[in-house]
């Protein structure tokens, strides 16, 4: 049976839908991430499954009980589940350890059970060390260390994260998806994870759940969605892409699936002029424009394929790489 079923789900304020006919089913232990760009519903639909508002339409069910429908909810304290938010405030004047022990208070366990499930934690988050530390004598990377244990600790049903890493610097925030990663393998708790960050959906999920305008457009595993993409939408918010018109169809092609080479490669290929270029360390981002077309195609290369912008080349599309996208 499904952890997290929700069946038909919307919200609306006055006539604007924030989410609009949102069916998904969660197994247990899964880690499934709502994917989209700001404004397309992500939030509201993590705080139906918290319990901070009755959808409009539409049940929420886990282990098959209804917890939310439009005539009522479960309240969040009473739902078993924990939630990050964005600002994920931990309390200022108590330690660590305090801060990741104050669940299991409140659920009144024993005094040495509650000491023996913050140590665990603690070690697992890499923060044993640190456990008498106030906040303000922390980085912003072993804050959120701390959040996420405080949520894990209390081992609850479903773990909801509203954007948790958005408050952290680049390199931070790409340490952090592993981490949430490893604590998901490590402690199986069924995940529901929000963010507009395509990298950080990809590197934690099972299933990812790409939202446009409060609806889904497709759920998929990372690497489906990226090399399987149904709409335009969803080729354009996974990666980057080229999209070519031929044969009444719009197609996505990515930047690597683009071959460039200064000598005529095979009878398939089309010359084209560089108009631009972008290196980037690991990769060059090249503009090709193929002879008699407006449009330029991008196209990846390794670092050593070097080519100058006016150069004329010879470009080799992958007919298995082209994908046909509504
Ligand atoms: N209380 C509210 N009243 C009216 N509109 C709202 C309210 N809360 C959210 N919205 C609108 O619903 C849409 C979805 O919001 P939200 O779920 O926060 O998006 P996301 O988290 O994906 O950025 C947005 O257009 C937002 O402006
Ligand atoms: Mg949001």
């Amino acid at each position: 049976m499904s952890k997290l079923v929700l069946k038909n789900i919307g919200k609306s304020y006055g006539n604007f839908d924030a989410v609009k006919d949102f069916s998904l089913e969660l197994a247990s232990g899964e880690f499934v991430s709502l994917l989209g760009p700001s404004g397309c519903g992500k939030t509201t639909t993590l705080r139906m499954i918290a319990g901070f508002m009755p959808p409009t339409t539409g049940t929420i069910e886990v282990d098959g009980r209804v917890i939310s429908s439009p005539a009522g909810v479960v309240p969040p304290e009473k739902r078993g589940m924990s939630m990050i938010f964005q600002s994920y405030a931990i309390w200022p004047n108590m330690t660590v350890g305090q801060n990741v022990g104050f669940g299991l208070e409140i659920r009144k366990l024993p005094r040495a059970e509650i000491e023996r499930r913050v140590d665990r934690i603690l070690e697992v988050v890499q923060l044993g060390a640190l456990k008498g530390r106030y906040p303000a004598e922390l980085s912003g990377g072993q804050q959120q260390r701390v959040a996420l244990a405080r949520a894990i600790v209390v081992e609850p049903e479903v773990l909801l994260l509203d954007e948790p890493l958005s408050n952290l610097d680049a390199n931070l925030r790409e340490e952090m998806r592993f981490e949430i990663r490893r604590l998901h393998d490590e402690f199986k708790i069924t995940t529901v994870y929000v963010t507009h960050d395509q990298s950080e959906a990809m590197v934690t999920s099972d299933r990812i759940v790409v939202m446009n305008k409060g609806r889904i457009e497709q759920v998929d595993p990372p690497h489906t969605l990226y090399g399987k993409p149904k709409s335009r939408f969803v080729a354009g918010f996974i990666g980057r892409t080229n999209f070519v018109e031929r044969d009444g169809g719009t197609w996505s092609i990515r930047p690597q699936a683009i071959g460039l080479s200064a000598a005529r490669p095979t009878a398939n290929a089309v010359e084209a002029d560089i108009v631009g270029r972008s290196y980037l360390g690991e990769y060059w981002d090249y503009l090709a424009k193929p002879l008699g077309e407006t449009k330029p195609l991008r196209v990846s290369t390794g670092p050593n394929a070097l080519f100058e912008v006016g150069q004329r080349v010879w470009l080799e599309i992958d007919p298995a790489a082209m994908v046909r996208v509504a």
